[in-house]
């Protein structure tokens, strides 16, 4: 495993962190507005294939990240931080990572124990693997919906602790994960020395 960096993310992890968050963010609502389409209508058909499409490649992404980030160890957390937010801290990164994984792996199953399978980006058909057994699809489908919640509500708690260490600790641990020149950019703006935090 690479030594990480004193004080910083590599620009390999803040490329993905920040480009899985935003199209997280985006597949979420877009599965939302799925339950706004009536059901049994070509146009469900087309809106849910292209959300099983955009989430397989999402899921993709989450792959390549869980693998660097296996190979990159991160750069320690502050001094400052007692042992228990530590603890805290990582655990709670655990649970990101889970609901990343089971996330779009739930939604590939469910999709596989139906007959619809998937029409890839309602181009290519991919036939299910699985049979069409409604139970196994029940499951993996509420499996979906639980993983979505708690994604929801971790990365709501992960944002109010980036904002705790920035407002009330102020050790600057946004900076770790933002790229080196808009911090400098940011730091010369502000009169502030060029150091990386
Ligand atoms: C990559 C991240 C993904 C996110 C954040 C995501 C999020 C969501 C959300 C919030 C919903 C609406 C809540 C619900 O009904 O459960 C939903 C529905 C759905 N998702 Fe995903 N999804 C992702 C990937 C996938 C993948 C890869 C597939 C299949 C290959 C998939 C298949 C579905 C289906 C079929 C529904 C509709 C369920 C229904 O209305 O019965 N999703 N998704
Ligand atoms: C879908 C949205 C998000 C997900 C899934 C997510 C996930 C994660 C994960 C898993 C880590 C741990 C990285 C590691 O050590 O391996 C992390 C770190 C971090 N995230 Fe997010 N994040 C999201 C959104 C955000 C947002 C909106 C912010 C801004 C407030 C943010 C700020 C940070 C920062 C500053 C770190 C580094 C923490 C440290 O230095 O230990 N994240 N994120």
């Amino acid at each position: 495993m690479h030594k990480p960096e004193r004080d910083r993310y590599t620009s390999t992890a803040i490329v993905l962190h920040w480009l899985i968050a935003l199209l997280l963010l985006g597949q979420f609502v877009f599965g939302l507005m799925l339950d706004d389409i009536p059901r049994g209508t070509p146009e469900r058909g087309m809106y849910v294939n292209l959300h099983k499409s955009s989430g397989i490649l999402i899921g993709l992404l989450i792959v390549l990240r869980l693998a660097w980030r296996l190979m990159h160890a991160p750069p320690p957390l502050p001094d400052s931080m007692p042992p228990w937010q530590r603890h805290v801290a990582r655990l709670s990164h655990a649970v990101l990572y889970l609901c990343m994984l089971i996330l779009p792996l739930s939604g590939y199953l469910a999709s596989n124990f139906s007959k619809h399978g998937i029409k890839f980006f309602n181009l290519v058909r991919l036939p299910p693997w699985g049979p069409d057994d409604r139970a196994l699809y029940v499951l993996f489908n509420q499996t979906h919906h639980i993983a979505a919640l708690l994604l929801a509500l971790f990365v709501g708690l992960h944002v109010l602790a980036v904002g705790k260490h920035m407002l009330i600790d102020r050790d600057g641990l946004l900076w770790r994960m933002w790229p080196r020149r808009a911090v400098r950019r940011i730091r010369r703006h502000a009169g502030l020395p060029l150091e990386n935090r």
